[in-house]
């Protein structure tokens, strides 16, 4: 047989009711144990303070960013790793006071024990969305490939827009790692002396830039995966600037963008159409490099040609 509890006798003394602080309260009435332990609490004689946990806001678990921010700071900075989640996992509770009255938190992960080393972003991916100012900034940040280890200065390039020329070097030597501007040394002031002897001005209508946006040490030519590294912010620029011609200037500047291993000799003097992916088809001229013309200035005649050839076709 089942017995029933012996039923409260209300003349009995009441045990006197444990001490609980307002933190205590909220969490006791979370778990729905308020009215097993707390007696109502007397009307205050004034309305008393809230402690100010009280009214903090719920933690919402951070929101995604948008695909196009969130790429965009990262670039080339490995992504920073996602935040732990929130020790508020009821919607409506202040973490403040889950962590001192709730169950305990989760222990954090150790970084270096639990977390693999975020990968980094590939340029492409990060600079899809990019404009050429934030471009500039990625570029100035960039730590795709090794060459940024001995950089003083990123190049990411200079020149007026809307762009009638888009002029494409091989790196930056020396003078442009010092500056951050593209064709600063001897050869730009030849390149600038060959412009505008076809009145074309580098503040004016001409945007100058390279293929490799950082100096190789001792000015080697760029690797194979510095290239590959390196390559979407050109591209990028291209489809931003929308130039009206591409002057392409040395072997290596022409060898990349018209994707061949062809000599100069045989890719000068005639144009080439260089296709984007976004669609765009804009004639391209291959020149001898400045600073090849430097070495052999007999070869100018035929860069001068090369200039016409361009300045003929719009
Ligand atoms: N040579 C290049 O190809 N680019 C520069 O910016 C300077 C020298």
């Amino acid at each position: 047989m089942i017995q029933s509890a012996t039923p409260p006798n209300p003349a009995a003394p009441q045990p006197a009711a444990p001490r609980v602080n307002p933190l205590q309260r909220i969490w006791l009435r979370e778990i729905g144990m308020e009215r097993l332990w707390l007696r109502p609490a007397p009307a205050p004689s004034r309305p008393a303070a809230e402690p100010q946990a009280l009214v903090s806001k719920p933690v919402l678990p951070a929101a995604a960013p948008p695909a196009e921010v969130s790429a965009r700071p990262a670039v080339v900075a490995p992504v920073v790793a996602p935040a732990a989640e929130p020790a508020a996992a009821r919607p409506g509770m202040p973490a403040s006071i889950l962590n001192r009255n709730g169950p305990p938190p989760r222990p954090a992960p150790k970084a270096a024990e639990e977390a693999p080393a975020p990968a980094p972003i590939p340029v492409a991916e990060a600079i899809r969305n990019s404009s050429l100012d934030e471009m500039r900034e990625q570029v100035v940040a960039c730590e795709a490939c090794g060459l940024c280890k001995g950089r003083r200065n990123a190049v990411f390039g200079h020149g007026g827009q809307p762009t009638r020329w888009l002029v494409v070097g091989e790196a930056p030597g020396e003078q442009e790692d010092r500056q951050g501007q593209p064709f600063v040394g001897r050869s730009g002031q030849l390149l600038d002396a060959m412009l505008s002897a076809v009145s074309m001005s580098r503040e004016r209508d001409v945007f100058i830039t390279n293929v490799i946006k950082c100096r190789p040490p001792g000015n080697r030519n760029p690797k194979p995966e510095e290239i590959a590294a390196c390559s979407p912010y050109l591209m990028r620029q291209i489809a931003l600037l929308k130039p009206e011609r591409i002057l392409v200037l040395g072997r290596f500047a022409a060898q990349t963008l018209l994707g061949t291993d062809a000599t100069i000799g045989s890719l000068r003097g005639r144009i080439h159409q260089l296709k984007t992916d976004e669609g765009l088809q804009i004639p391209a001229v291959v020149s001898y490099h400045p600073a090849y013309l430097l070495r052999s200035p007999v070869e100018k005649a035929r860069a001068w040609q090369d200039l016409q050839l361009a300045a003929r076709m719009g």
